[in-house]
C-alpha cells in the first residue's frame, strides 16, 4: 500500500492537517449550515450524504453521540477514530487513496475540446444525475448531493452522459467527487475535461483540488495521476452497524 505524505503549511489547523479530517472540517466550516451535530459528533441529512464524522481524539461518549445521530442509518465515517462501542458492527472497510495537485503539476492539459460541450447542472436535472450515478457507482448520490457544490456535465442529444462535482470544502480545499462517465461514451476524454473545469473552478476561488477514489479503482486512479494529481496518504471508509 502506497503512503505518501506531501504536506505543506497550508491546511493546518490546531496542529492537524484539515485533510487528514476533511468531513469534520466541512461540517465544521463551508457546509456548517448543512451539518446536524450531537456535541463533536456530526453528520450531513441522509439526502445530502451518507457520511458521518467524529474528530481523531473522539472519546467513547462522542461516539455514543454519533449513534443517536445516525438514527436508524448505518454510520459511513472516514478515518474512523479508534473506540467504536465493542456492540457495534463493522459491517465493511474500503481503502481510498486520497489524491492532490498543486497547479504547476496541473499544467499538463489535453488540447483538444470534449466532443460534448461541458455545462453548469442545476437542480432541475438532480433525477439525470442520480440516474448516471446509478448506472455508474462513482460513489454515493442523493437526492440533495448536489447541493454541495457546483456540478457540471456532458449531455448527447439532451441525455446526460458524464459529470462531476465538488463536495466536501475543508477550509482551503475542494474535493472532486462524483466523477462519471456512462459506459457508452468512456475513453473520449469527458471524465478529464469535466475534471479539468472543476479544477479551474476551484484554483480561480484560490483553493485547491483534492480527491478520494477507491485504490481498486485503476482506471480513475491512472485518469487523476495523468493529470497531475499524487497520492497524499491512503484512507478509509468504515461502514458502522450500531447495535
Ligand atoms: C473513471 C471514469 C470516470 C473515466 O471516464 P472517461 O470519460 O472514460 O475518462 P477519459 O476518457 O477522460 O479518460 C479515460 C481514458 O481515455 C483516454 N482518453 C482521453 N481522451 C481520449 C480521446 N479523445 N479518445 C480516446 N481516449 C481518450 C484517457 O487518456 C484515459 O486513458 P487511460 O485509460 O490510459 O487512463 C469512468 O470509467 C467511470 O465513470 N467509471 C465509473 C465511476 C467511477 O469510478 N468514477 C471515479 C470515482 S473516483
Amino acid at each position: 500500500m502506497i503512503e505518501t505524505c506531501k504536506d505543506d503549511p497550508e491546511g493546518i489547523v490546531a496542529g492537524a492537517h484539515v485533510l487528514d479530517n476533511p468531513i469534520w472540517h466541512s461540517l465544521n466550516g463551508a457546509h456548517q449550515s448543512l451539518a446536524l451535530t450531537d456535541g463533536r459528533a456530526a453528520r450531513y441529512p441522509a439526502d445530502v450524504s451518507p457520511f458521518m464524522t467524529l474528530p481523531a481524539d473522539a472519546t467513547g461518549a462522542e461516539w455514543e453521540a454519533l449513534g443517536r445521530l445516525a438514527g436508524p442509518d448505518p454510520v459511513l465515517i472516514m478515518d474512523a477514530p479508534d473506540g467504536a462501542p465493542p456492540s457495534w458492527t463493522l459491517v465493511r472497510r474500503v481503502p481510498l487513496y486520497q489524491m492532490v495537485a498543486d497547479e504547476p503539476a496541473l499544467g499538463r492539459r489535453k488540447e483538444e475540446e470534449p466532443a460534448f460541450p461541458i455545462e453548469p447542472l442545476h437542480s432541475a436535472d438532480t433525477g439525470a444525475m442520480r440516474e448516471l450515478a446509478a448506472a455508474t457507482k462513482p460513489g454515493p448520490f442523493e437526492a440533495r448531493t448536489a447541493q454541495l457544490g457546483v456540478f457540471l456535465g456532458a449531455r448527447d442529444g439532451g441525455k446526460l452522459i458524464a459529470m462531476a462535482g465538488e463536495r466536501m470544502r475543508p477550509d482551503g480545499w475542494t474535493e472532486i467527487s462524483a466523477v462519471c462517465t456512462h459506459p457508452d461514451y468512456r475513453g473520449r476524454g469527458l471524465a478529464r475535461a469535466l475534471t479539468e473545469r472543476m479544477i479551474d473552478g476551484i484554483l480561480a476561488r484560490g483553493e485547491r483540488p483534492f480527491l478520494h477514489v477507491l485504490t481498486a479503482n485503476d482506471n480513475a486512479v491512472r485518469l487523476y495521476k495523468a493529470m497531475g494529481f499524487t497520492i497524499r496518504r491512503t484512507a478509509a471508509n468504515s461502514l458502522y452497524r450500531p447495535a
